[in-house]
């Protein structure tokens, strides 16, 4: 169950601004639920959740499980919408530490040759799989990571076209080329799901099954609300849409995702691309920062009470983080903190929330919350489409295109003519 307060922030608002906004929110509801507005043809993420194809899921589960009793380790190579999802779901539900099944690590998601280089050389010696995730099969970061752990798994295993597995765009592409050619098995990303809405297709359930979760129950999470959220009546993604429309409109300009659980650190990565590619184009939109509580407040804490007041903040809260451990007595009071023994580190970590919060509204910061129950594959299926829903709301709100990502071509066009690609 989600629950979005965002009372603390109506204080910044003019009265009536949230009323005035609700027939357009309502309208841009309606679009996303009809496909009528811009980038319509890129709802298959919807369309997925709401017919389930069980075969697939099924599919996916026995794909991991035959990863999972052979490989050490599974290397996802993808970047932006190929890997951030997947890494997001799987740092929230992995444990912490020793966690059963194959070590995860992503590659392709960057240029640094040390990394591939340090990548390999860990490897050696392990049983290694890779799952290599690119709708294009074009992106540069990814290709080029593909080609170094191919021919260095060609060179090592035998059996280096098993142990590959290709996600990719039904039927075309460079790698849908070699794919044909090395019989490797693939994934497919339907044409009509971009990247950043791609975690609950094979681009992120088949790493998140390797890693041990229960991809049914992340995907029927989503389901369940996608279903749910037909409805604008209580829809606290419309809410969500809405209040942050307002707040860009009274002059904010960059909105923070605050978690107090380190564990969701990459849910903020997953949100700022879902956001910020969704919506920062026609120079607008709030610009999308995840941060980690309480261990930012020493860093960016300081500009968060004090600095340029353009800033709008968003908890993502867990009513019950699962913890149990509580501040113990010690033989003496030298540290001073006598006066916490026997308290949670729950409730510790739920008044620093709730002291954050009081300062930085009170600083001038808009606030909101948005509550899981708790955190388990099902309450953050519902959380990825509580977002996803929102953004595409939120972008027709603000009158563009939610769905594609321009911009995101210019450092290529840049970039690939400083390396002499030929055209
Ligand atoms: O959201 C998006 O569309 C992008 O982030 C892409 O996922 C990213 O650029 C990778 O593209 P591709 O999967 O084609 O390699």
């Amino acid at each position: 169950m989600i629950r979005l307060d965002y009372q603390p922030a109506l204080d910044f608002l003019n009265p009536g601004a949230l009323d005035a906004l609700r027939p357009d929110t309502l309208r841009a509801h309606q679009t996303l639920l009809d496909g009528s507005g811009a980038g319509g043809d890129a709802l298959g993420w919807r369309r997925l959740l709401l017919s389930p194809d069980d075969a697939l899921l099924e599919d996916l589960v026995q794909t991991s499980e035959r990863i999972r009793e052979k490989a050490d380790v599974l290397v996802c190579i993808g970047i932006g919408g190929s890997y951030l999802g997947a890494q997001a779901v799987i740092e929230a539900l992995r444990p912490y530490f020793g966690g059963s099944g194959p070590e995860i690590v992503f590659a392709g998601h960057h240029m640094s040759g040390r990394y591939l280089s340090e990548l390999l050389a860990s490897l050696e010696g392990r049983s290694v799989f890779v799952n290599v995730i690119s709708k294009s099969g074009t992106t540069l970061e990814p290709a080029l990571a593909f080609r170094v752990l191919r021919t260095w798994m060609e060179a090592r295993f035998d059996d280096a076209d098993r142990r590959i597995i290709v996600t990719t765009d039904p039927d075309r592409g460079a790698l849908e080329t070699l794919r044909n050619e090395r019989g490797y098995k693939k994934y497919v990303i339907p044409p009509d799901v971009g990247g950043r809405f791609s975690v609950l297709t094979p681009v992120g359930l088949l790493p998140i099954a390797v890693a041990g979760i229960d991809i049914r129950a992340l995907f029927y999470g989503a389901a369940d609300l996608c279903r749910r959220y037909r409805e604008a009546e209580g829809n606290p993604a419309l809410d969500y849409a809405a209040v942050r429309k307002a707040l860009l409109d009274s002059g904010k300009k960059v909105e923070l995702l605050a978690v107090f659980e380190p564990r969701l650190r990459a849910i903020g990565s997953w949100w700022q691309q879902l956001f910020g590619e969704s919506e920062g184009k026609e120079h607008t939109g709030l610009f999308p920062v995840g941060v980690q509580y309480s261990t930012d407040l020493h860093s960016l804490g300081q500009y968060v009470q004090q600095g340029q007041r353009t800033l709008v903040e968003t908890f993502l809260m867990l009513e019950d983080d699962g913890g149990s451990l509580a501040a113990p007595s010690a033989p003496s009071n030298l540290d001073g903190l006598d006066y916490l023994v026997g308290k949670s580190f729950t409730e510790i970590n739920r008044n620093a929330y709730e002291g954050t919060l009081q300062a930085h509204v009170a600083g001038g910061v808009p606030a909101m919350t948005l509550w899981l129950d708790r955190l388990t594959p099902g309450t953050l299926g519902e959380a990825l489409y509580f977002f996803e829903h929102a953004v595409g709301v939120s972008g027709y709100l603000l009158g563009v295109n939610p769905f594609d990502q321009p911009g995101v071509e210019d450092y290529k066009v840049q970039m690939f003519s400083l390396l002499g690609k030929p055209s």
